[in-house]
């Protein structure tokens, strides 16, 4: 596979090719994601859930991101890279919005980078835009807005809120994001926007006619026990294999059967002798 660019990702669409994406937010992961051959990293604001263990995503800083970016940008070559812009880094004004996602991209590395939001984002994105930075835009049940929906809630169910999502999608088209995410939306709709843009859609949670897909990793890889969204599908378990490896760990340290002597270092016994 070779570099994955915004060009590439665009090109996947006109010739009807499934894009892949997976969150990552350190060195080993995206390396594993890397060899697999996945499009695109995202190092996701869902950090906050899955890896710093806040109950969302609103305590995610941008020196988090950055500091995340750095680690997965170091493991991939081919693999684009896009860096999530955490709550309040584009709110408050667009000067401010264009020089966090110059953060992330001089500091962290990333290639582009992704933000919630619909209409009332437009001019955000243009203005990144500007500055030279891809945009991927994040539309549907955006988790920022957690407090707002009141809960994490699947989004364009009834006429109003559809209607909205299908205006959200036509105006991040036209704002020019290279990519759209589409979390939680009901199949048919998904797919009725997907026919509309002519920019990539990357469902999650929103059905198989998107462009794209992407999953947070350490859900689809099964790696906490508790809630896992309906949309995820486990396509590995590994927190029962990583119990098994720890309590393995804990008995054989406490019995003396780790380490055994293929596990340490040997010295010659005249340098032992000269010791005593
Ligand atoms: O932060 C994240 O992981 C995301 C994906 C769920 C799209 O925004």
């Amino acid at each position: 596979m070779g570099k994955v660019t915004t060009a590439v990702i665009k090109d996947k669409k006109l010739k009807k090719e499934k894009i892949t994406m997976l969150t990552s937010y350190d060195f080993p992961m995206a390396s594993l994601v890397e060899a697999a051959g996945i499009d695109m990293i995202l190092v996701g604001d869902s950090m906050g859930n899955v890896v710093l263990g806040y109950n969302n995503t609103l305590a995610v800083t941008m020196d988090d991101i950055i500091h995340h970016t750095r680690a997965v940008v170091r493991a991939v070559n081919n693999t684009m890279v896009v860096g999530d812009m955490p709550f309040l880094s584009y709110h408050i004004s667009t000067q401010e919005a264009v020089r966090n996602a110059g953060r992330i991209i001089q500091e962290g590395g990333a290639e582009a980078v992704k933000l919630e939001g619909g209409t009332e984002r437009v001019d955000t994105v243009k203005a990144i835009l500007d500055a030279q930075i891809p945009v991927m835009g994040h539309i549907g049940l955006t988790p920022q807005s957690v407090n707002q929906f009141g809960g994490f809630k699947v989004q364009g169910k009834d006429e109003a809120t559809a209607r909205k999502l299908i205006e959200d999608a036509r105006a991040m088209a036209e704002a020019g994001v290279f990519a759209l995410v589409l979390e939680c939306v009901p199949t048919p709709l998904a797919k009725r926007v997907t026919e509309e843009v002519d920019i990539p859609t990357i469902g999650i949670g929103a059905g198989p006619y998107c462009d794209g897909q992407v999953l947070v990793i350490n859900d689809m890889l099964g790696f906490l026990k508790g809630h896992i969204p309906k949309f995820v599908k486990k396509f590995a378990n590994l927190e029962p294999i990583i119990m098994d490896a720890l309590t393995a760990y804990k008995e054989e340290v406490e019995m003396g059967v780790f380490p055994a002597p293929e596990h340490g270092f040997t010295v010659d016994a005249e340098v032992l002798d000269k010791l005593y």
